[in-house]
């Protein structure tokens, strides 16, 4: 496949550089609550600033379907930015009708850094709608794409605005698709893989392209229980996809077929009741009584777990293996990702993570920074584990 340019392919000097950025951050009470999207992306700018361009930043926030709401402002994310910049960064108020874009575009000097409001206030960004896309293209004379996260989107300022200027990846791009890669197309073997959450039937891709990558696959979170169902196993009142058992014998076979080990809880913690701090107790599978749930893997499967990680060279992690938001359910997920950080830093695993739920663990266990690559994608990491190809990123290959 050819290769995805980069910001080394561009001729920034003097340019007005238009850069898609993904700046869909928490913001609690006006404030930005969590700046790891932002810090990502700041040594990127940086030095688009130093080759000498003006920036003119493309962002959408949350999902006004092509109206404009005004509580999804990307203003008071600007302050953030700049803050986490070290340098200004001019909001440009904009409803998208009228040209306030263009103008403050045209007028915009080497080294100044603009942030255009919300590109979902206009209909034409999710259309992808080319007269939308060639209107964004008109501000700058390069597009970067520094949004890896959005890339699963074909809208007009991730995918369409490519077809009218110069197009390369950001640095964060780049990053993202370098680790991503060395973990799932090239990686050293034995590779595992952690396949965690509620349910399989948002995951069914997922964990068919999978099971034909990995050499472990290691199944976690409710939807474990589907997989324990399927095979005669009382689960109590478990979560469970009881419509999908046939389909989950079907992942197993396959698996087999394809030489991928699939593993599954040995023994969990169990409890009558789902809230924090709900009185629990260990057994082993095949033990749940009626009246109990699985809320998370026990200690016997942390160790089978911890010694699958120790024969592996490369780990991707994609959900959590219990109820990790209510205490004590979060241990065996904690137990897994302590040992993983620790092989990574003794350099014996290459481990990558990603998803909402699994990045929102790792920073709750305070152990995300000791993973090879944590990705700030959540729907874009899915499918790219899924084998998709992103339009984002697609649209970025040498042609
Ligand atoms: C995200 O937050 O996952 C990305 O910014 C994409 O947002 P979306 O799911 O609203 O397209
Ligand atoms: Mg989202």
């Amino acid at each position: 496949m050819p290769r995805i340019r980069t910001i080394d392919d561009l001729d920034l000097g003097g340019k007005r550089a238009v850069i898609r950025v993904d700046l869909n951050v928490p913001v609690e009470n006006g404030k930005v609550s969590d700046l790891t999207r932002i810090d990502r992306i700041v040594p990127g700018l940086r030095e688009v600033v130093v080759k000498g361009a003006a920036i003119i930043l493309l962002a959408h926030f949350d999902r006004p379907k092509g109206k404009i709401v005004p509580e999804m402002s990307l203003k008071p994310v600007a302050s953030a930015l700049a803050k986490a910049l070290g340098r200004p960064v001019e909001f440009i108020a904009t409803d998208w009708r009228g040209d306030a874009a263009a103008k403050a575009a045209a007028a915009a000097k080497p080294g100044q850094i603009l942030l255009i409001e919300n590109t979902r206030f206009h209909p034409g960004e999710e259309a992808n709608d080319p007269e939308f896309a060639r209107r964004l293209a008109s501000l700058g004379d390069v597009f970067i794409n520094d949004a890896f996260s959005a890339a699963h989107r074909a809208h007009a300022s991730t995918e369409g605005i490519a077809h009218f200027l110069p197009s390369a990846a950001g640095r964060s791009m780049q990053a993202e698709l370098d680790a991503l890669e060395k973990a799932l197309e090239r990686p050293e073997r034995p590779l595992a893989a952690i396949v965690g959450g509620a349910k399989i039937s948002t995951k069914l891709d997922l964990l068919a392209n999978l099971t034909a990558k990995v050499d472990t696959l290691i199944i976690g979170g409710g939807m474990a229980n589907t997989f324990l169902a399927a095979q005669g196993i009382n689960i109590g009142k478990s979560l469970c996809e009881h419509d999908l058992l046939e389909t989950a014998r079907n992942i197993m076979d396959t698996a087999r077929a394809k030489n991928c080990t699939i593993m599954l809880p040995q023994d969990a913690s169990l409890a009558r009741e789902f809230r924090r701090g709900a009185a629990s107790r260990i057994a082993p599978i095949g033990d749940v009584r009626a009246d109990e749930m699985i809320l998370d893997i026990g200690p016997a499967t942390v160790e089978a777990v911890k010694a699958a990680l120790d024969s592996a060279a490369t780990l991707v992690w994609n959900g959590p293996f219990g109820a990790f938001e209510i205490e004590p359910f979060d241990r065996g997920t904690v137990a897994v990702a302590r040992h993983v950080a620790q092989r990574t830093r003794a350099g014996k695993l290459v481990s990558v993570a990603g998803g909402g739920d699994t990045v929102a663990a790792l920073n709750k266990a305070g152990l995300a920074q000791d993973f090879a690559y944590v990705s700030t994608a959540g729907g874009a990491f899915l499918e790219w584990l899924e084998g998709k190809a992103l339009p984002g990123v697609e649209v970025l290959r040498v042609k």
